[in-house]
């Protein structure tokens, strides 16, 4: 079917999409971040709600505008968004994990602006990990036959970095690309292959981001009907 006329084959289904990049600030001013634009997310949820899902989007600082007919949740960190997620996932069929979240956020909090001192060298700045929040649904379930999706971005053997990470998180299907030249953060475009549980894989060609979220969500209806 051509886009635009999908049948509303997630109608009556509640799914949580997040999107965007924690921010895991060190004082009033300063973060440490990522370059994630949100652009995969909020075309997951676009898609979903054309395919007539109930949509919980979990915004982590995108700088683009909220997708009609869609719930959005606005986040910061990754402390944050674990939250977020596992209230929206309560009485989520799907769950798609499309932000990037924050490997490790700063040990402290300093409540007033880091100045510098003459004559001193800066402090190293203290980290701590971060929940993994993907592990945690995936090992979870608010239901049964709730879906749950991550991404990864990988480099060098692709295919067997994402197979080890699909069962590390537990989830059912890892839409996993390859980092690359073309394939840049914040661009239009995306080329992926998906990993299911069951051991498929679905190749999805270079081309725009709707694409890979209706591939991903035609694999996500597969799986609940
Ligand atoms: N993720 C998460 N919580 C984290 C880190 C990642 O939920 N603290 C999710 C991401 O949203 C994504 C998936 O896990 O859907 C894979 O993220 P990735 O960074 O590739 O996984 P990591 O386990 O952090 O592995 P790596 O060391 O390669 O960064
Ligand atoms: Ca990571």
């Amino acid at each position: 079917l051509a886009r635009g006329v999908r049948e509303p084959d997630l109608a009556g289904r509640h799914v949580v999409v997040s999107a965007g990049g924690t921010r895991e600030p060190l004082d009033p001013v300063r973060f440490l971040g990522n370059r994630s634009s949100g652009k995969q997310g909020y075309a997951l949820a676009r898609t979903a709600a054309a395919r007539g899902a109930r949509v919980t989007l979990l915004s982590a600082n995108p700088s683009l505008p909220d997708p009609a007919g869609v719930d959005v949740v606005r986040v910061g960190t990754a402390v944050e968004l674990r939250e977020a997620v596992l209230r929206a996932a309560a009485d989520a069929d799907a769950v798609v994990m499309a932000a990037a979240v924050a490997d490790f956020r700063p040990a402290a909090y300093a409540t007033g602006k880091i100045k510098k001192k003459d004559g001193q060298e800066p402090a190293p700045i203290a980290l701590v990990r971060n929940p993994d929040i993907l592990a945690e649904i995936s090992g979870n379930r608010s239901r049964p036959e709730q879906v749950v999706v991550g991404f990864a971005a990988e480099t060098d053997d692709v295919l067997a970095n994402g197979r080890a990470k699909l069962k590390r998180k537990g989830c059912d299907l890892l839409v996993v690309n390859e980092v690359g030249e073309r394939k840049t953060f914040g661009a239009e475009e995306n080329e992926a292959v998906v990993l299911a549980a069951d051991g498929s894989e679905t190749p999805v060609p270079y081309g725009p981001k709707e694409d890979l979220a209706e591939t991903v969500w035609d694999l996500v209806a597969a799986r609940l009907a």
